[in-house]
């Protein structure tokens, strides 16, 4: 039966683990010394050897014969836990065991000394997952462990743990996998399979799989599938990626200002069924790319390309300005998020590359953005409801109310007494049940309880201005009581500047006017 590479491959002893010597080699010392916590925290970032390691903790510290801090593999306990008959490791999925019950189950059940072991060991992975009354039941025993029981907890959300549960726990945080460390391994996985790779093409797959080893696996896995030596091109189309060359010929068209240029290669990767929204983001990275090269010395490092493809790159990157860059990655990233939230993504990257082969590439593009949004919204507003240009220069003519907002002593106390929120991810959950776009909204933000307030913050103004309608307000706190019990006002942790009091109505007429609405119109109205 063939059984998945990263299965295979699962490292069984701490030497095999690649790139965690903070962790690997702290924990082989504190064996050797016998020095054994009675719990653990493994953190870090998916695929980078959390639950690998968990394994083969809980065979060390129980092994008759351990080599050098590694389990041994060969005694009587190490065989034992491998084929099951010894069953004083237990691992739980808290993803799935989530309860109050669950946990009461596994107090109740560590009074008992273990049949065969030193220790019996709990491995809770997903341990984030655990409701508070979980966590509650659990602190209960990492209170006062009984000397043969040992906890292992593993997440990749360290943010959503109870800092009570953290602070009687072992940490250690586990790092995304270096590039060359992970191709290192596929070339060792692959000798191992008697099949052989590409330098380029390992270190493609080290780059796709962005710090993951499980990634990186599971990708030479389908690399593996088609015949002979696996190549950079193979890697290439298994991973659904664009040839390096096309996204250098889109940039080039951009930077030339060749609209038809571009289009001619966008539709071209569309008949190839190309997602959009994968194209785009890897033109993200190729900007991203080129930002580097621009603003570091040893770029190379940071990057995965072949010589060829760096210097293609570089040369592009000298060709325009820093602030070029920067201004096509802010596009490229807000029509990437729009091609997530449903709209029509060829269009959207149709329009995108008009955009960015605009003639004038000296300006700040993302203002001219704002500038135009700002101008369609208010024409919008004028169509659908006349009356707001009346409002508008009601509004002009007496003193404008005071925005509704605590003044900035307040928010300064307010932010004072804010402690991180730790449920607001489950608030997001929440509010998924009833609209996933909205959810994408709030995504990257955090949020702070402060008194009787929760104030989000967040990288993007998306989720702000969603929260700008009352219905979503309503939504939101519904989500929030169903989530924590309590009713909570809703705030903004910080607040971007202040906007210039600058008087509404002209700039509402030069909006209007620049947007082509004639004088007379404007009076009209
Ligand atoms: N540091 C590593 N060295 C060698 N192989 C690794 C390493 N990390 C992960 N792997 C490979 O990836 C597979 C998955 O790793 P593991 O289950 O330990 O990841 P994890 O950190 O628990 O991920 P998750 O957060 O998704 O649960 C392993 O079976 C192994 O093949
Ligand atoms: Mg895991
Ligand atoms: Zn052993």
């Amino acid at each position: 039966m063939y059984r998945v590479l990263y299965r295979k491959y699962r490292p069984r002893v701490f030497a095999d683990v690649v790139g965690q010597p903070q962790v690997t080699d702290t924990l082989k010392n504190e064996l050797k010394s016998g020095r054994i916590a009675h719990a653990y925290l493994f953190t870090g970032s998916r695929g980078t050897g959390k639950t690998t390691c968990s394994k083969i903790l809980a065979k060390a510290v129980n092994c008759l014969d351990l080599k050098n801090g590694d389990p041994c593999g060969k005694c009587d306990i190490c065989r034992g836990l491998d084929n099951g008959s010894i069953m004083d490791v237990v691992e739980i999925d808290a993803a799935s065991n989530n309860g109050v019950d669950d946990i009461r189950m596994l107090r109740e059940e560590a009074d008992f000394t273990p049949a065969n072991t030193k220790y019996r060991v709990y491995i809770i992975d997903e341990v984030h997952m655990l409701s508070i009354g979980a966590f509650n039941a659990l602190l209960k025993t990492l209170e006062e462990p009984p000397e043969h029981v040992i906890f292992i907890l593993a997440t990749t959300e360290v943010h959503k743990l109870p800092a009570t549960i953290m602070s009687r726990c072992q940490r250690f945080d586990f790092h995304r996998i270096s590039p060359q460390d992970i191709s290192d391994r596929l070339k060792y996985v692959c000798s191992e399979e008697k099949i052989e790779i590409d330098d380029n093409a390992s270190l493609l797959i080290a780059g796709i799989a962005d710090g993951a080893m499980r990634d990186a696996l599971s990708l030479l896995d389908q690399c593996m599938g088609h015949s002979g030596r696996i190549t950079e091109e193979i890697v290439r189309r298994t991973a659904g990626l664009s040839d390096k060359s096309s996204l250098l010929s889109i940039t080039d068209a951009f930077i030339s200002n060749d609209v038809s240029g571009a289009i001619n290669i966008i539709d071209e990767l569309y008949k190839n069924s190309k997602d959009m929204a994968r194209l785009c983001s890897e033109l993200v990275e190729h900007f991203r790319a080129m930002m580097l090269i621009k603003t570091m010395k040893q770029s190379k490092e940071f990057l995965v390309m072949s010589e060829n493809d760096y210097e293609k790159t570089k040369q592009q990157s000298e060709a325009v300005k820093l602030s070029y860059i920067i201004g096509v990655i802010d596009i490229l990233q807000s029509a990437y998020d729009r091609m997530l939230h449903g709209v029509n993504r060829r269009i959207e990257m149709e329009m995108t590359a008009v955009k960015l082969c605009s003639e004038n590439k000296s300006v700040d593009i993302s203002a001219i953005e704002a500038r135009i949004s700002a101008v369609e919204s208010s024409l919008s507003a004028i169509r659908s409801d006349p009356s707001v240009l009346a409002a508008s220069q009601h509004k002009a003519a007496a003193p404008s109310p005071p925005v509704k907002r605590p003044s900035s002593e307040e928010m300064e106390r307010l932010r004072k007494d804010a402690v991180p929120m730790t449920q607001w991810q489950d608030v997001i959950e929440d509010i998924k049940k009833y609209s996933r776009t909205v959810a994408a909204g709030f995504e990257g933000s955090t949020a702070y309880i402060s008194g009787r307030y929760v104030l989000v913050d967040s990288p993007n103004d998306i989720c702000f201005e969603l929260l700008r309608k009352p219905a979503q307000r309503d939504k939101m706190r519904d989500s929030i009581k169903r989530v924590t019990g309590m009713e909570y006002k809703l705030g903004r942790y910080s607040y971007p500047d202040e906007p210039k009091s600058e008087d509404t109505l002209s700039k509402f007429v030069a909006d209007l006017k620049s947007a082509g609405v004639s004088v007379e119109e404007i009076n009209k109205k």
